[in-house]
């Protein structure tokens, strides 16, 4: 079926099976890489896509659902302003190893600064609480988190 949607800021028409994942529609259908394919299960967070702003995991949605919607990688955040301090806060303080959880790991944090510009420690674990990192311990992507909030606080 013919599935019709905004990707990153612009519209999309893809042909997908009524079956498949968002997650393989952005993956094998459209090329978009950063969506990494974890457990399939809804459970690692590697494939955190933003649709209409919110965090989402995309193998648990159908490609059909996204009909009509907003979908949001990390390739649409390239010049974002906010996603360029949450980058810069992750490189400085250690906070990608291997880097498969990263891009989810910055949807998610991307999604809560979005909300909320001085979140609390706690607020920042319950953002990332559905993103799974097997490298860094979560201490490094906590406080990066917690450093591009302060960055980006007004003075
Ligand atoms: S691959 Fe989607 S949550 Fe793990
Ligand atoms: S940096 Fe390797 S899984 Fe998070």
């Amino acid at each position: 079926m013919m599935v019709n949607f905004e990707l990153n800021g612009g519209e999309v028409y893809v042909e997908a099976p009524a079956t498949m994942t968002l997650l393989d529609m952005l993956r094998q259908e459209l090329g978009v890489k950063s969506v990494k394919k974890g457990c399939e299960q809804g459970e690692c967070g590697a494939c955190t896509v933003l649709v209409d702003g919110y965090p989402m995991t995309s193998c648990i949605i159908l490609a059909p659902q996204v009909e009509g919607r907003h979908v949001c990688t990390i390739e649409g955040l390239v010049d974002n302003p906010l996603l360029k301090e949450l980058r810069e806060a992750f490189m400085e303080n250690g906070a990608v190893q291997c880097g498969f959880c990263t891009p989810g790991m910055l949807l998610s944090a991307y999604a809560l600064l979005s909300e909320n510009r001085c979140p609390t420690e706690e607020e920042v674990k319950t953002a990332i609480e559905g993103n799974i990192c097997r490298c860094t311990g979560y201490v490094a992507i906590i406080e990066a988190i917690l450093d591009a909030a302060e960055r980006i606080a007004p003075d």
